[in-house]
């Protein structure tokens, strides 16, 4: 009996030697300690024992059953360490490396300056329309007074799609399909893109206007001085020189441009090559809408008048931060947006 327990004992510590799992030790546990076990039939097998010898064989299998469970229980607890280690060892954050920098992006300088002038018009009673890109040669230019073969055309380098659509050249058929759709009085803005076959330093065949108009009984071309001149010096700041010139366009009669003293070389006589030596730089477009624009839309020119303007968005914001080449803004050069 003895021999068979020195036996087993050995076998025991042996096959725990080679276990390599968990599993494996839990089935050596079954293997020697559960119901069936070596040690559990060596329990059963006393009773063949010799009464004198009992004792003695009873505690040296006490002894081995004990052995094998301490064993058994160690063996386990070095492998669920192991483990544990192994998995610490993948999830290891080194709170040393530098953080990933996330670079939040922002608004576009035109869409920051657009969003500026859209808030000075909406605070002074303006509300926002807009129009699609692709228009119809109606809206673009025959409503508004430029009927087909009119030299007028020439004026503005269009970009057709098709034969009857084309890329908007300006803002001002928003004016018309307000003014199809609602009765005066209005006072209307309509921020937006506009398409050219143009390219410049001061020109883009992208770029965006801010169209207004007013109509009402009795709307001046004083009302249309006073609403710029204020809407230019909330740009602008109130020191900045301003001037109107007299002008044309088939849409309004009279009509005026406006211009801002040349920032980027202060207006010096010899100027720059941002307002081409003038000293000046075009920023709008202006006059009272034209009678035959308020008969296209169904208005009697006798019972109404109005002013229009259209502000060019890009020449504000170069302007504003001294910008010399207007291509900058549809480059995507990083280095250039960052600082905006
Ligand atoms: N649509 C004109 C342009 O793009 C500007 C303008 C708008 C002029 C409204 C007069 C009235 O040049």
């Amino acid at each position: 009996m003895r021999a068979t327990l020195e036996r087993i004992h050995r076998d025991a510590l042996a096959a725990l030697e080679a276990a390599r799992s968990e599993a494996e030790v839990e089935q050596l546990r079954i293997r020697f300690l559960g119901r069936k076990g070596e040690l559990t039939e060596a329990v059963r097998g006393l009773r063949d024992v010799p009464k004198s010898d009992r004792p003695a064989v009873g505690a040296f299998l006490n002894d081995v059953k004990d052995d094998v469970e301490r064993r058994i229980d160690s063996a386990l607890g070095a492998l669920r360490a192991a483990a544990r280690d192994r998995q610490i060892a993948g999830e290891r954050v080194d709170v040393t490396l530098p953080g990933r920098h996330h670079i939040p992006g922002h608004l576009h300088l035109i869409s920051q300056t657009l969003d500026e002038m859209v808030d000075i018009f909406v605070g002074l009673g303006f509300s926002v329309a807009q129009g699609p890109d692709i228009e119809d040669d109606y809206h673009n230019f025959t409503a508004l007074n430029v009927p087909a073969d009119h030299p007028a055309r020439d004026m503005q380098d269009t970009l057709f799609v098709g034969e009857e659509f084309l890329l908007r050249t300006h803002t001002s058929p928003v004016q018309i399909r307000v003014m199809e759709q609602c009765k005066p009085p209005l006072r209307v803005i309509a921020p937006g893109a506009c398409y050219r076959h143009d390219d410049d330093v001061t020109h883009s065949p992208m770029f965006h206007q801010v169209e207004g108009f007013m109509v009402d009984r009795h709307v001046t071309f004083g009302d249309l001085k006073g609403v710029l001149t204020l809407a230019l010096r909330r740009i602008f700041g109130d020191d900045t020189p301003l001037r109107f010139r007299a002008s044309f366009f088939p849409f309004t009669e009279p009509s005026a441009e406006v211009d801002i003293g040349c920032v980027m070389c202060g207006g010096r006589a010899s100027g720059c090559r941002v307002c081409k030596g003038t000293g000046w730089l075009e920023i709008l477009g202006s006059g009272m809408i034209d009678p035959n624009v308020f008969e296209a839309v169904g208005y009697d020119p006798e019972a109404f008048s109005g002013f229009a303007f259209g502000l060019a968005v890009e020449r504000v914001a170069m302007l504003k931060h001294q910008i010399s080449d207007i291509r900058l803004f549809f480059a995507n050069d990083i280095r250039f947006l960052r600082q905006f």
